[in-house]
């Protein structure tokens, strides 16, 4: 008989051997990874012998059409070796989706490994995160007009509002809990970061948080960049010329950042390589509050959809959401125009494929009328983050 039940202190050992053996780390982490997390939000499934998977949640927000709807952050999902392909990775996260559904959470979104696992509980590719390499011959940037000014990084203070005004002009940003930030803040393995902000008459309009990494004696030097962030033209060519300004020792700069990345407008030479492109996965866990607490910037217009879900019942039927000037309602019934399971309708939720795009993908169907509603009202910035976790 199996068991899924919050982590307990003596459940340390074997769920810390299950965490490492399932992704090729050490056990030195796992103090700062549970503390980041929360221990509090860590859940173990546990046969007779003892724990034999875990996984854990962020418990932050998601920023959608200016507005933040809370959304567990699925991580650290681990089976014991032994113990794969019998379901124990479904019965974990249909368990957690379901508590984090009854707390009035009414979304998650992952990182995932292998797609599969977590489609079969209805999660769909929703977003991007694209790691991008520049050289900084390319960049030919020379502006120091506006001050960058060093700041410690031992809390998020500086950095915060920053992240916010963007979070609220983007789709798909994450609302960071105090552990998401000190990720971002205090690179383990220990390395030194270092943080800029640069100010605009007065006030902060830029930020960096970076590290030079040597990866061997004949290997050229490269600026990680773990999240930046510029409001206004003067801060990006400040931050840009900061960076073009190690170009002595350093060959090429390293950031995340969305597909269509504005930073890239800004460089002498668009020529960068993009090194790796991630999409995270969203599921929707509870769609009339999901659509009712997302913003729909300048939006009006009435969907009335008809959603399926093999998971939680409670989302299948008909809703209504009304948009008037931005703000959503959303009420029961009304003619269904447009269907989809609650897996279909996430990267629609988010912005990243259109309802026209969605229908070529098979996962959406509906009148041409509400199809053209559905793409104007889902309409947005391509949703991504630049953390992973
Ligand atoms: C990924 C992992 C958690 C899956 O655990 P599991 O208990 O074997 O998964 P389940 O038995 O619950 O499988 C659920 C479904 O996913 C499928 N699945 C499981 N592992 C899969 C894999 N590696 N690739 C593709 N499909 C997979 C199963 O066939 C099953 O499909 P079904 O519902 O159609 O029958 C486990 O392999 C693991 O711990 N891996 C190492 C760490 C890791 O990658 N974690 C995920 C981080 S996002």
């Amino acid at each position: 008989m199996l068991e899924f039940s919050p982590y307990q202190p003596t459940d340390e050992a074997p769920v810390c051997d299950i965490w490492m053996q399932a992704f090729d780390t050490t056990a030195d982490y796992w103090p700062h990874y549970t503390r980041r997390m929360g221990p509090e939000n860590l859940r173990v499934l546990r046969s007779e012998s003892g724990p034999m998977g875990v996984l854990g949640v962020y418990r932050m927000g998601q920023w959608f059409g200016g507005r933040c709807v809370p959304c567990g952050g699925l991580a650290g999902v681990a089976i014991a070796p032994e113990f794969r392909q019998r379901g124990g990775a479904k019965r974990m996260l249909t368990g957690t989706l379901r508590e984090l559904r009854e707390q009035g959470v009414p979304l998650a979104a992952l990182y995932a490994s292998s797609q599969a696992v977590y489609r079969g509980v209805g999660f769909e590719q929703s977003g991007s995160r694209c790691q991008y390499e520049l050289s900084l011959r390319h960049v030919g940037l020379s502006d120091r007009t506006l001050t960058a000014r060093r700041v410690a990084l031992a809390d998020p203070a500086p950095f915060a509002d920053i992240h916010h005004q963007r979070a609220l002009r983007e789709n798909g940003h994450l609302e960071r809990t105090p552990g998401l930030w000190e990720r971002l803040l205090v690179k383990l393995p220990a390395d030194t970061q270092y943080g800029y902000v640069v100010e605009e008459q007065g006030r902060p309009a830029g930020y960096v948080i970076y590290y030079l990494d040597d990866a061997g004696p004949n290997e050229p030097t490269k600026i990680f960049i773990r999240d930046w962030c510029a409001l206004t033209p003067g801060a990006a060519v400040r931050l840009w010329t900061l960076i073009a300004d190690h170009s002595s020792i350093v060959e090429s700069v390293h950031w995340y950042g969305p597909a269509n990345d504005p930073m890239l407008a800004y460089v002498a030479e668009c020529k960068p390589s993009m090194m790796k492109l991630q999409r995270w996965m969203l599921r929707v866990l509870d769609v009339p509050a999901a659509l009712a607490q997302r913003g729909y910037p300048g939006v009006t217009g009435d969907l009335h959809l008809e959603v399926s879900d093999p998971v939680f019942v409670e989302n299948q039927g008909r809703f209504v959401l009304s948009v008037k000037d931005g703000t959503a309602s959303v009420e029961p019934g009304g003619r269904g125009e447009l269907q989809c399971t609650a897996r279909g309708l996430a990267p629609l939720y988010t912005g990243m494929f259109s309802a026209a795009t969605l229908v070529q993908l098979g996962w959406l169907s509906g009148t041409p009328e509400a199809l053209a509603t559905a793409t104007r009202v889902f309409a947005g910035p391509e949703p991504w983050m630049p953390e992973y976790f």
